[in-house]
């Protein structure tokens, strides 16, 4: 779903999201409401008891026996509420965890099925923000979020009902700063929020460019920006302890505010209730029991404002969520077939259009082109569109129907996998991870066995070179394969294209960076392969291997045939005569 055709999200599209993980746990939410419930009205009796025990012995009606029996029955309401709490807090809090967890693995499958243009509308950067951003903000509104709404509605609403059923004039007094509370910790709350946003962002800025200047190590120290480098981290470290000064300040505001309030409350219950405990109105365990109460309401008020500001934010985070997750891939969007399995593949081009998303200038124009069999070289200026043609191949950008067909198929009647499970890709950045040269080899394929993986090397001319490398094949190769050439990167990236043993084969510039010698040697083991190749080269030497050469430019065909019948093209003859002139 493109930005223009996104709808408002509703509350219901909202717990749509969330609906089916409640449900799949409805047993473990209920016990936790019901035990969490349990302990607040347990929370409040002990007063009620303790009340009883004064009042006893202000009559002077207190036995040994009345004040064991109230003993005991407070080591049994503290024994239980220490049980209760622990079923609770596994159950609810234990919810929020799974719940976290869901959605995270519900957004990492989603954003691993969308395709090429949703990735190129956001950065990497605001994708990994959701994870470590929103996520943590939902897990906390569903967790101690829920909880502090129950402690509002039970541990408050009981509090003042007893404390009413004690004296209604004395509650509606103690209770005037209250207000007070709710106000201070919902604006404190808002504070807090944004202040440890601006850490988070500080943070992440901080291990982001720790991060980038780590991996250009070697451009830093050849430009000499060792030094300047270090300073501006400097920096960066200063502003990220001036943000937590920031969040301590108002963390600092939270606890004072809450005592100064409950001491106000305090205040007005010594002087009124105590007036009222000398006029006889109110009883001395009354009066100790609305004490235990009003410090049993100072949380919940408290709550209060840090809940609508959590609910606030875990909507925001929802909602965030749920736009992501409501986009669709748009290159597979209706039911498909799946393209079966052949030996040799054919892929046709047929009056193929492109422009990127976004993009007025087309990258291919009036593309047409029949690959098969046998080796087809694709040549052209840079930015000619040789690799545009590659990923609409490999079906990563959607395409209207009519203009990609496999083995005659409509290629928009197939099913991406099937089709990309026919072909091997050695792009023009060769990605390698930081692995042993094994693994790297054997991403297309995990299960092969080492003589597979050597087998696919000597094809790619570089297993010689692996072998002599401490380790062999066990070796590794550092992050990104910093500690492999240019041409051995190159020769890993295509080693792992041909273990996959795929009937087409796409190598885009994948020979650049090797010797003429060991280029060589790679073509005529491409040839014995017998699978459709299509191969894209700036180098004549490459290119006069090949069955047909196609010229590409500005997105168009501007010449197919053989290295002989191109050798009067304008572009192909400069180019010859260049390479030449250098060898
Ligand atoms: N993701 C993209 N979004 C928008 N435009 C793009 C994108 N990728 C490539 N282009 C543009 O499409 C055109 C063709 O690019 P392409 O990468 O196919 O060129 P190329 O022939 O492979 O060049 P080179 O020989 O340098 O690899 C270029 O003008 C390029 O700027
Ligand atoms: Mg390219």
């Amino acid at each position: 779903m493109p930005p223009s055709s996104r709808k408002a999200t509703t509350l219901a599209d909202l717990w749509g999201l969330i609906a089916p993980i409640f449900r799949r746990h409805a047993l473990r939410v209920a016990l936790g409401l019901v035990t969490l419930i349990a302990v607040d009205v347990l929370q409040l009796i002990i007063p009620k008891f303790v009340q009883k025990a004064i009042d006893a012995l202000a009559a002077g009606t207190a036995t040994p026996h009345f004040l064991s029996r109230i003993a005991l029955a407070l080591v049994l309401i503290a024994a239980s509420m220490a049980a209760l709490r622990f079923v609770w807090r596994t159950m609810l809090i234990g919810f929020s965890r799974i719940l976290e967890r869901t959605l995270r693995n519900q957004l990492f499958a989603h954003l691993v099925r969308m395709d090429q243009p949703f990735f190129e509308r956001r950065t990497t950067g605001d994708l990994m923000a959701h994870a470590s951003n929103d996520l943590p903000v939902i897990q906390m509104a569903f967790g101690m979020g829920v909880v502090a709404v129950v402690d509002i509605l039970v541990l408050s609403l009981t509090a003042l009902g007893f404390m009413v059923t004690i004296d209604l004039k004395l509650t509606l007094i103690v209770l005037l700063p209250m207000p007070v509370l709710v106000v201070c910790t919902r604006k404190l709350a808002a504070m807090l929020h944004r202040r440890v946003n601006v850490v988070q962002e500080q943070f992440s800025g901080m291990t982001e460019f720790a991060r980038a200047t780590l991996s250009a190590i070697r451009l830093i120290k050849a430009c000499t920006l060792e030094r300047f480098q270090a300073r501006h981290f400097e920096r960066l470290g200063l502003d990220y302890v001036a943000g937590n000064l920031a969040v301590a300040r108002v963390q600092g505001l939270l606890a004072p505010a809450s005592t100064l309030v409950g001491s106000a409350g305090l205040l007005l219950l010594l002087y009124f209730g105590g007036c009222f405990v000398i006029e006889g109105r109110v009883s001395i365990g009354a009066f100790v029991a609305f004490i235990s109460y009003l410090s049993t309401l100072i949380w919940p008020m408290m709550a209060v404002g840090w809940v609508a500001n959590l609910a606030q934010r875990g909507l925001t985070s929802l909602r965030r969520l749920h736009r992501i997750l409501a986009e669709q891939p748009c290159v597979e969007t209706g039911p498909c077939r799946v393209l079966p399995p052949s030996r040799k593949l054919v892929c046709s081009l047929r009056s193929l259009d492109f422009s990127y998303p976004g993009s007025s200038e087309p990258a291919l124009r009036d593309f047409n082109l029949e690959l098969g069999p046998g080796l087809t070289g694709l040549t052209g200026r840079t930015g000619a569109g040789k690799s545009t043609l590659c990923k609409l191949i490999l079906r990563l950008y959607p395409l209207p129907p009519g203009m990609l067909f496999f083995q005659g198929e409509e290629a928009t009647g197939l099913t991406q996998a099937s089709i990309r499970n026919q072909i091997a890709w050695a792009g023009q950045e060769s990605f390698l991870f930081a692995g042993s040269i094994a693994d790297n080899i054997a991403l297309g394929k995990p299960e092969a066995s080492l003589a597979e993986i050597r087998a696919a090397a000597r094809l790619a001319a570089i297993d010689e070179e692996i072998m002599a490398f401490q380790g062999g094949y066990g070796a590794t190769i550092g992050e990104r394969g910093i500690k492999l050439s240019g041409g051995q990167k190159q020769r890993l990236a295509l080693a792992r294209a041909l273990l996959c043993q795929r009937p087409m084969l796409l190598i885009d510039d994948g020979l650049s960076a090797v010797d003429v010698a060991t280029e060589q040697a790679i073509l005529d083991n491409l040839q014995a392969q017998d699978c459709t190749v299509l191969l894209i080269s700036h180098r004549i030497n490459v290119l006069c291997r090949c069955q047909r050469v196609v010229i590409l430019e500005e997105g168009a065909i501007s010449a197919c045939g053989t290295h002989e019948a191109l050798l009067s093209h304008p572009f192909y003859k400069t180019m010859l005569e260049k390479q030449k002139r250098h060898a």
